[in-house]
């Protein structure tokens, strides 16, 4: 028996709406997956929810003056509605603040805590008297120790990139009140990962097919070696801690939010009428559990929620984590407060759920990070979608009905390239297979489409309207043979664009539940009925496309105050010819570049300086990967004196331009490394 299937989508958070860049990380690609899968007559739960607790809800209700239970209640309906209209097939969309989930949380908590997973720290936290609380890295603003920049925060300065504890900053405030905190001692339960390191690396050899993205990430972790982290936390919104002596304080949300994972299952569960179901797909050696993420959320799937689960000892663990890169708009890098998105229900007002399925679909961030343009939505629609899909799918229906009295008609003698064509669906039907089942799901799609091609070419070649005259029988060979074609796309292409081939199904007199299994050659039978439907894609006009453009650039510059309103950093004091040539700027090329541990912001850089070989931190992995830059041309501060930036020694300083959008570029020679810029 094939082993029943769980499939997650990470919980977003309920703070705000969903927009594409989240679609093509954690949601669309599980989707086609899930649906490909229940095709193949696979037990599948697919389960998601909305993610509840944590910091970013109570900045979120700060900011707009409510309660966080109000932001999440709002949230989260709208969140669930917009993914059901885009045909998100979840088949439970619960939320973290349930009971069954403060239960489980809590549950699961206690256990390992009376195991002796945890262990106990007591230590100095920052706390705002007035607001009667500890305070959140996020919550305290501070000058940074490193750069001077004052309007660090607790976690990280964003003018450096150096990461921090809200203990380093000077002149510490709490955002809450503006108070200078005080700092108080405060226990909390900590997961030592150090000391389940090893169990959780000898489980992760055993993991087969991970893509070289997740496993490279989480490999850096964990040669990095992994340190205590905190799983209670000092704040009111959230799961109470179940443990005396912790009464007023949470679980921290990484620890309950992928238990969300496990309590909606519980609720789908008692919605089906069987309560106890859900331990099918979490407490049976039977079953295969795959995490569809963005790569953010990499080390908390990988390597946080199994250790945890491991050290409790009753769950499975992920088979698979096919997480995603990410999607740039435009471009530009993805950014909601610089208004630089496309929200998903914006976009459903103007425009079918199916389309954006295909062309996102088609260029999603399966190894690397991928764009997405109006432009090109516009292209793939109308040259894919409308030019070959759609118009292969009318000249067959519109032929048959014309020609044939809209029925099948007898497939005769096929000749060799008939037989031919209708071997193409059985080939490609095996490779969109191999695809969805190694997560290549781009890979799916394009197979998908060239199933269409195939047809399409097989159709104009044949030239039907010729045949129809001097041949009738080859005419009618090669209208059976695109009738079968055409009902095989329409349950292959059905993941992807579920309306349409449900709407093409339809046409073609199709049941709804054939599966992928029975797709063949023969699908259709002669004599059946066919009927001549609507055109299933409308080409996409410039205006329209023009349109979405304009609404984007409109919103970006509204969010940042108008047109002009970039605000230029004032010009430095003025200096003199000889302090300028005190600076001895070099070119360079950037041989290598790796990750920083703990250090999200910074590169370590080696860099060619024609007559030595250097060392750079630079603060430039928000912007770029590593792997893009290696070859890069660059413009080096070489006389700078040496500077430590979190254990690394960094000998010099690689010049960048800041653009308006806030994104980095480099500043680029093409002269020979060692070559003075004068
Ligand atoms: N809310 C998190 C985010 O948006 C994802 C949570 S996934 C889960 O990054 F595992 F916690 F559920
Ligand atoms: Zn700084």
């Amino acid at each position: 028996m094939s082993k029943k299937l769980l499939v997650t989508s990470a919980l977003p958070y309920a703070n705000g709406p969903i927009h594409l860049g989240h679609i093509a990380g954690a949601y669309l690609p599980a989707d086609l997956f899930v649906r490909y899968k229940r095709l193949k007559d696979t037990d599948v739960v697919y389960i998601c929810g909305s993610d509840e607790h944590g910091v970013p809800i109570t900045i979120a209700a700060e900011k707009e003056g409510v309660t966080p239970q109000d932001i999440v209640d709002k949230f989260h309906e709208m969140n669930k509605k917009v993914f059901a209209e885009f045909n998100i097939s979840f088949d439970y969309y619960g939320r973290t603040s349930s009971d069954v989930h403060r239960e489980t949380s809590q549950e699961i908590f206690k256990k390992l805590y009376d195991d002796g997973v945890f262990s106990k720290k007591v230590e100095e936290q920052l706390y705002d008297e007035e607001a009667d609380m500890f305070l959140p890295d996020r919550y305290v603003k501070g000058t940074c120790p490193n750069c001077g920049y004052e309007e660090a925060y607790g976690d990280q300065c964003e003018q450096c990139g150096t990461s921090l504890s809200p203990n380093d900053l000077i002149d510490p405030v709490s955002s809450l009140t503006g108070n200078k905190p005080i700092t108080k001692k405060t226990e909390h339960l900590y997961l030592p990962m150090g000391k389940y390191q090893k169990e959780l690396e000898e489980w992760l050899d055993t993991r087969e097919n991970w893509k070289p993205n997740v496993m490279g990430q989480v490999k850096s972790w964990l040669n990095d070696g992994l340190s205590d982290r905190a799983m209670t936390r000092d704040l009111t919104w959230g799961v109470p801690v179940p443990v005396e002596g912790f009464e007023n304080k949470v679980l921290y949300v990484w620890f309950d939010a992928p238990i969300g994972y496990i309590s909606a299952t519980k609720e789908w569960a008692q919605q089906q009428g069987d309560p106890d179901r859900w331990k099918e797909y979490w407490q049976d050696e039977n079953v295969e559990l795959v995490h569809f993420i963005g790569k953010d959320n990499i080390v908390f799937h990988c390597i946080i929620f199994p250790m945890l689960l491991m050290q409790h000892g009753d769950y499975v663990l992920p088979e698979n984590v096919p997480a995603n890169e990410f999607l740039n708009l435009e471009g530009k890098k993805l950014s909601t407060s610089r208004g630089w998105a496309v929200w998903l229900n914006e976009y459903l007002e103007d425009f079918e759920a199916d389309l954006l399925r295909y062309v996102l679909g088609t260029s999603l961030p399966e190894t690397k990070d991928s764009d997405f343009s109006w432009k090109d939505f516009q292209t793939k629609v109308n040259s894919e979608l409308a030019d070959v899909l759609g118009n292969f799918i009318f000249r067959t229906t519109s032929f048959t009905e014309k020609y044939f009295d809209g029925s099948v008609p007898e497939l005769k003698d096929p000749s060799e390239k008939d037989k031919e064509a209708l071997e193409q669906i059985e080939i490609q039907k095996k490779k969109i297979a191999e695809n969805y089942d190694l997560y290549k799901i781009r890979e799916a799609i394009a197979e998908t489409m060239n199933l269409a091609r195939i047809g399409n070419k097989y159709f104009t070649e044949m030239e039907p309207w010729k045949t129809r005259k001097d041949n009738p029988q080859v005419c009618a060979n090669t209208l059976h043979v695109c009738l079968q074609i055409s009902s095989a796309l329409s349950v292959l292409f059905h993941p992807v664009i579920p309306r349409k081939m449900n709407e093409l199904r339809q046409q073609l007199g199709l049941a709804e539940n054939i599966g992928w299994d029975q797709v063949n050659g023969n699908l259709m039978k002669a004599g059946e009925e066919v009927e001549q439907g609507e055109i299933l894609f409308q080409k996409i006009e410039d205006e329209e496309i023009d349109e979405q453009l304009q609404k984007l650039k409109n919103r970006a510059e509204e969010m940042s105050g108008g047109e002009d309103s970039r605000d230029y950093e004032p010009l430095k004091d003025e200096i003199d010819f000889g302090d300028f040539t005190a600076i001895d700027i070099r070119a360079g090329k950037i041989t290598k570049a790796e990750h920083i541990e703990k250090a999200d912001k910074l590169l370590k850089l080696t860099v060619d300086v024609g007559f030595e070989t250097r060392t750079i931190v630079s603060g430039i992995a928000p912007d770029f990967d590593p792997d893009d830059i290696v070859g890069q041309r660059v413009c080096v501060v070489a006389n700078l004196a040496p500077k430590a930036l979190m254990g690394v020694e960094s000998n010099g300083m690689i010049l960048m331009a800041e653009s308006a959008d806030g994104s980095l570029r480099f500043v680029e020679t093409d002269a020979e490394p060692g070559s003075p810029i004068t």
